[in-house]
């Protein structure tokens, strides 16, 4: 149920209907949570724009939900019991203005504005409080858009962080929020712990962020960063091209494990939304690595690659979380995976 919150009495509109469960918004609140606040934005609410879930709850309140769905996933998924902090990232104000990426949808007049939830239909709006302030939203929602069905807007396709500058093609990845690229590099080599001769692999490594920032702690040894998405994996050549002991390989990383066999120190991982899977991780797990770190945008899936990692007798060994998409249910986890320590003979 949409626009309610746990512990609140409310009357629903039920808005969809499943053998097994049904979709409803709260349209009246009945009894409130003390977390509930009135929603900075004007569009947002029962069958309005379906762009952000949480305008109505407490910043903190979203925080915590996200913390406690991360560990409910870790405890039915992967059977263990953690409890987790979901951290702001720097360039946080109210969770409002981090969006620095945004498709809007054109409708038949030619005006733009966001998809209502799970419909296509498209909510007028004339601003959008997430977009980030380099975005020109309401020039662009003031306009007409005749022949097309989409606008996409991005704060730049060359953007510096963590130290380096970043070519970013069309359609390549790159995390949206401001903070977000600087929060995830501090974790990943807090966890990693690169020393100079450590080979290193970057599995579904986007335009390079983890390689870039892993080389040049491993001066004599090699970083491998495997991209599928071959102009990423181009733009990602192009960004590392100063850093000889990188390696950028276009390829699948299932395929490409498949052929590789010379086995590696350390491994980043940070797969789209599915996650890695059993030979995924069969696969890394075969490269006997001291330490693998996994970015994860789907708090499931990243419960059931942990429990496969436990299957060959790994261990979640730190969680970090971030809340790189405030105002939505989305969370950002950073987990590090080690082998189980062999009990003395
Ligand atoms: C969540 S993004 C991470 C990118 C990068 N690590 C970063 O932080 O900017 C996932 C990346 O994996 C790529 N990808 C998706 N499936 C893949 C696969 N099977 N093999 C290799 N890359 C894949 C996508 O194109 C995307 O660039």
């Amino acid at each position: 149920m949409r626009h309610a919150l746990p512990g609140e009495r409310v009357s629903l509109a039920i808005t969809e209907e499943k053998s097994s469960y049904l979709r409803a918004d709260a349209i009246e609140i009945l009894r409130r949570s003390p977390h509930r606040v009135v929603p900075p934005c004007p569009f947002s609410g029962p069958g309005r724009c379906g762009g952000c879930d949480w305008q109505h709850v407490e910043l903190a309140e979203q925080r915590r939900l996200k913390a406690a769905v991360v560990s409910e996933q870790l405890r039915r998924i992967a059977k263990l019991d953690r409890s987790v902090e979901v951290q702001a990232v720097p360039g946080d104000h109210d969770g409002l203005g981090w969006r620095t990426r945004m498709r809007f949808a054109v409708g038949p007049d030619g005006r733009a504005g966001l998809h209502r939830h799970r419909s296509k239909e498209i909510e007028p709006i004339s601003d959008c409080l997430i977009a980030h302030e380099s975005l020109p939203v309401t020039s662009v929602l003031a306009e007409t858009w005749p022949e097309m069905s989409a606008v996409d807007l991005s704060s730049a396709d060359i953007v510096e962080a963590v130290g380096r500058q970043w070519q970013i093609p069309e359609g390549g990845f790159w995390q949206v929020h401001p903070g977000a690229p600087g929060a995830l590099v501090g974790a990943v080599l807090a966890d990693l712990g690169v020393q100079p001769c450590d080979v290193c692999l970057d599995l579904y490594a986007g335009v390079g962020l983890f390689a870039g920032v892993i080389a040049p702690l491993a001066p004599d040894g090699e970083v491998i960063a495997v991209e599928s998405q071959p102009d990423a994996a181009a733009a990602a050549r192009s960004n590392l091209a100063d850093l000889t002991n990188v390696r950028v390989v276009a390829d699948r990383v299932d395929r490409w494990l498949r052929g590789f066999t010379d086995g590696a120190d350390l491994v980043v991982l940070d797969p789209p939304r599915q996650g890695a899977g059993p030979e995924v991780v069969d696969a890394i797990v075969g490269c006997r690595p001291r330490r693998v770190c996994y970015v994860a945008c789907d708090p499931s899936t990243l419960a059931r690659d942990v429990a496969l990692f436990a299957n060959h007798g790994w261990v979640l060994d730190s969680l970090s979380a971030f809340d790189l998409f405030p105002m939505t249910a989305h969370v950002e986890c950073v987990a590090l995976l080690v082998p189980a320590e062999k009990d003395e003979p």
